[in-house]
C-alpha cells in the first residue's frame, strides 16, 4: 500500500518553483536498492570464489553467496539489472490491451501490447506520487493510477493529470510512464532494465541473449507451435542460485531423490554442453510402457540460461522455470508448461503429466530447503563439484563471478 503524500504543500515549496522533469527521466541505469553502497564484504564473497581453479581441484563458492542480503543486492545490481532477462510469454500479450505486471529485485514493471499490436514495457510506478499502477495481468485500454487516477495509455503517454488546475511548469508530456526495453525470442518475452534505446533488432537480441546456443535451441523445437497450458509458482525457502544449482548438476541426484523420474530415463546417455551464457543437458528417455503416450520423448533437453531460466524439451511438453529471488533465503519458481496441440484434448495424459511434474518438483523443493538450512548452518563453507557431472553448476558459477566482478 501506498504512504499518502502530505496534502498541503509547505509555503517555502509553495514559493519554489518545481522544476520541470525530462520527459520520461530515465535514469541511465537502474540499480537495486543501496546496490551503490554494496561494500565490502560482498566483494570479499565474491573474491573467494577462484573460477580460474579447473573444475577437478575447484572448491565451490562459499555459503554466504546463498545467504547475505548483500550479496543478493550485488546480483541484483550486476546480473539482473543488466541484460535481457526472461519475464514472460507471447501468451500473455496475445491481443492488443492484454497486459501483465512484475517484479524483479526493487524493478515494478508492466509489459503489455498497446492497441497498435506493438510490444511495450514500462516502469509500473505512478509519475505523480509514485503509486504501483497496474496489477496482476488482464486486459486494459490505459492505466488508471488507483491513487488519484492519473491516467497513461498503454504508449505510456500521461493522458490525463486529475485535479492539477494551478499547477505551474507542468507539461504532461514530460510525466509519461518510464520505458524498458522488451522483446521476443520464440515464446518468451525478454525485458532488460539498463538500456533505453528504443529499437530492437531481433537477430541482435537472439545473439545477445542466447549466443551461439539460439540453432541448437531452436532445432530442439523451443519455438511458438507449443500451447501454453497452465502456470503453477512455488515460493520455496531458500536461495534462488541452490534452485538452479540443483537444475545444473547434470542429473546427479535423479536416481537419488527422482526415483520415479529416474526409471523413465537413461541416465548414462547425460551429456552437457556449455555455450557463452547457456548450459543444455540432455538425456535419452527410457520406452513408454504399453501403449502409453511417452511424456518423456526419447530425448530431454534442458537448457539453462544464465542467469535464472530454464527450459525443458521432451515429447510432446515443454515446461519453463523462471527462479526469482525474493530475498537472500527464498525465491520465487515460476513454472509455465505449454503442449503439443495435437494432444490438448488429452485430459487424462496432461492430468497424468503434470501430476508427475509436480511430484518431481515437490521433491526437488524438499532437497532445496534442506540444502539452504544447510549452507546456513556453521558446519559448512565450501564444498566441490563432481568433475564428470557437474560441468554446468560450475559454468553457472563462473559467470556469475565473471558479472559480480565486472
Ligand atoms: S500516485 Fe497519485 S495519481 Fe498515481
Ligand atoms: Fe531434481
Amino acid at each position: 500500500m501506498a504512504i499518502p503524500q502530505s496534502l498541503a504543500p509547505s509555503s517555502s515549496s509553495a514559493a519554489r518553483e518545481a522544476r520541470p522533469m525530462l520527459r520520461r527521466a530515465s535514469p541511465s541505469r537502474v540499480a537495486a536498492t543501496g546496490a551503490g553502497a554494496t561494500g565490502e564484504p560482498a566483494r570479499r564473497l565474491v573474491a573467494a570464489f577462484d573460477p580460474a581453479i579447473p573444475l577437478a581441484s575447484a572448491v565451490t563458492p562459499p555459503s554466504g553467496w546463498y545467504t547475505d542480503p548483500e550479496f543478493l543486492r550485488l546480483e541484483l545490481d550486476r546480473v539482473f539489472l543488466r541484460g535481457w532477462q526472461a519475464v514472460g510469454h507471447i501468451g500473455q500479450v496475445k491481443n492488443p490491451n492484454d497486459f501483465f505486471t512484475g517484479r524483479l529485485g526493487n524493478v515494478e514493471f508492466v509489459i503489455c501490447l498497446d492497441a497498435n499490436g506493438k510490444l511495450r514495457a514500462f516502469h509500473n510506478v505512478c509519475r505523480h506520487h509514485a503509486s504501483l499502477l497496474a496489477c496482476g495481468s488482464g486486459q486494459k485500454t490505459c492505466f488508471q493510477c488507483p491513487y488519484h487516477g492519473w491516467t497513461y495509455g498503454l504508449d505510456g503517454n500521461l493522458l490525463k493529470a486529475t485535479r492539477i488546475s494551478g499547477i505551474k511548469n507542468f507539461n504532461k508530456n514530460d510525466f509519461g510512464l518510464v520505458p524498458i526495453k522488451v522483446a521476443i525470442w520464440g515464446p518468451f518475452v525478454l525485458a532488460r532494465f539498463d538500456d533505453f534505446s528504443e529499437d530492437t533488432v531481433d537477430d541482435v537480441v537472439e545473439d545477445e541473449w542466447l549466443g551461439s546456443a539460439s540453432e541448437l535451441l531452436s532445432r530442439n523445437g523451443i519455438d511458438t507451435s507449443l500451447h501454453h497450458l497452465c502456470r503453477r509458482e512455488y515460493i520455496i525457502q531458500c536461495n534462488w542460485k541452490v534452485f538452479c544449482d540443483n537444475y545444473l548438476d547434470g542429473g546427479y541426484h535423479v536416481p537419488y531423490a527422482h526415483g520415479a523420474l529416474a526409471s523413465g530415463l537413461q541416465l548414462q546417455s547425460y551429456e552437457t554442453l556449455t555455450y557463452e551464457r547457456v548450459s543444455v543437458q540432455r538425456c535419452g528417455s527410457a520406452p513408454a510402457e504399453q501403449e502409453d503416450i511417452d511424456r518423456l520423448g526419447t530425448k530431454a533437453t534442458y537448457a539453462f540460461v544464465y542467469p535464472n531460466f530454464m527450459i525443458n524439451r521432451y515429447g510432446p511438453w515443454m515446461d519453463t522455470n523462471l527462479a526469482v529471488p525474493l530475498d537472500a533465503t527464498r525465491c520465487k519458481v515460476v513454472f509455465d508448461y505449454f503442449l503439443d496441440e495435437s494432444l490438448l484434448d488429452d485430459q487424462n495424459f496432461i492430468d497424468r503429466s503434470l501430476k508427475d511434474s509436480e511430484q518431481v518438483q515437490m521433491e526437488d523443493i524438499a532437497l532445496c530447503e534442506g540444502v539452504q538450512r544447510g549452507l546456513e548452518s556453521p558446519a559448512y563453507s565450501v564444498g566441490r563439484y563432481a568433475p564428470s557431472v557437474e560441468m554446468a553448476m560450475h559454468h553457472f558459477h563462473c559467470l556469475l563471478h565473471a558479472d559480480l566482478t565486472g
